[in-house]
C-alpha cells in the first residue's frame, strides 16, 4: 500500500502543486462539463483539494471524494468554505446520499484500479452514483506508450517555503494484473534546521489500452461520448 497519500500526504500536496498545472487541468474538465451542461459534480481522487477552488469559483455544485483521510484533512484545512464538501470513500464501493450530473476521476486516480475486479466494481459503483444519463469523465495512462518506455530511473526536485523535496523514481514492469508496473519512490525531505529525512514508498499502478477501457465501459452500461487522446487517454461516457 502506498504511503504517498497517508504518511506523505503533505509532501504530495507541496510537490504536486509545482509538478501539476491544476489551472490547465480545471479548464480541460470545465470545457467538457460545459459542453455537456453538467453542474453538480463529484470529483473522485480529489486528493488534497487542489482542483476544488477552481470548480467552486466557477459556480459548480462540488463534492470531492478520496480514499485517504490525510489527503482530505489538507483539503478541508485549505478550503473551509461551507460549499466545499469533502467526503471519504472508495470509488469501488460508493455509498453517497445523493446522485450527481457528472463524476470526474482526476489525476490518473483510476490507474489505482489494478485488477479487473477493481475496474468493474468502480464502474458499477459510479454508475449508481450518477443521475439518469449522467456522465463519467476519467483519464488513464496509455499502456502502449508508457510501458515500452518505462524509465528505470527519473527524478524531481521541488522547493516550497523552507523545505526542499527531491524524489528519485524507479520503475519496473509488473504485469501481474494487466498493464501494471512497480513504482518505487525515494523522498528526500530537507527542512531548514532539521535533519534530512528519507522515506521510501512502493506502489503498483495500471495503464490501459483504449480497447480495454472501451470494453469495460460497454460491459457496465456506458455509452462512450468521446475519447480525448493527449498525453493521457480521457474517456467521456454516459450512463445509459
Ligand atoms: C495521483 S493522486 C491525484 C489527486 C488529485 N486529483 C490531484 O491531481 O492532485 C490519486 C488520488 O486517488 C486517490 N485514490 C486512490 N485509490 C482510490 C479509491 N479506491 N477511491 C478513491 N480515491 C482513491 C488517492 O488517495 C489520491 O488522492
Amino acid at each position: 500500500m502506498t504511503k504517498l497519500y497517508s504518511e506523505l500526504a503533505q509532501v504530495y500536496h507541496e510537490m504536486y502543486r509545482s509538478i501539476f498545472d491544476y489551472e490547465r487541468e480545471f479548464h480541460f474538465y470545465d470545457g467538457l462539463l460545459r459542453k455537456y451542461a453538467r453542474r453538480s459534480i463529484l470529483e473522485i481522487g480529489c486528493g488534497s483539494g487542489n482542483l476544488a477552488p477552481y470548480f467552486l469559483k466557477a459556480g459548480y455544485e462540488y463534492t470531492g471524494l478520496d480514499l485517504y483521510d490525510e489527503m482530505l484533512q489538507i483539503a478541508r484545512q485549505n478550503h473551509p468554505e461551507a460549499e466545499a464538501a469533502f467526503v471519504r470513500g472508495d470509488m469501488r464501493e460508493l455509498h453517497l446520499p445523493r446522485a450527481f450530473d457528472a463524476v470526474i476521476i482526476t489525476g490518473r486516480s483510476f490507474c489505482y484500479m489494478t485488477t479487473n475486479k477493481d475496474v468493474m466494481s468502480a464502474l458499477q459503483s459510479i454508475y449508481r452514483t450518477l443521475r439518469e444519463k449522467g456522465i463519467l469523465i476519467f483519464d488513464s495512462f496509455k499502456a502502449d506508450e508508457l510501458l515500452p518506455n518505462l524509465k528505470k530511473e527519473s527524478g524531481q526536485e521541488v522547493e516550497s517555503g523552507d523545505t526542499k523535496y527531491r524524489r528519485v523514481n524507479r520503475t519496473s514492469l509488473n504485469l501481474e494484473t494487466g498493464w501494471t508496473w512497480n513504482w518505487e519512490a525515494e523522498y528526500h525531505i530537507e527542512k531548514k534546521g532539521q535533519e534530512k529525512k528519507v522515506i521510501t514508498d512502493r506502489s503498483v499502478l495500471r495503464a490501459f489500452t483504449e480497447d480495454e477501457l472501451k470494453l469495460f465501459l460497454q460491459l457496465n452500461g456506458y455509452n462512450i461520448l468521446e475519447i480525448i487522446k493527449e498525453n493521457t487517454l480521457t474517456f467521456v461516457a454516459q450512463a445509459m
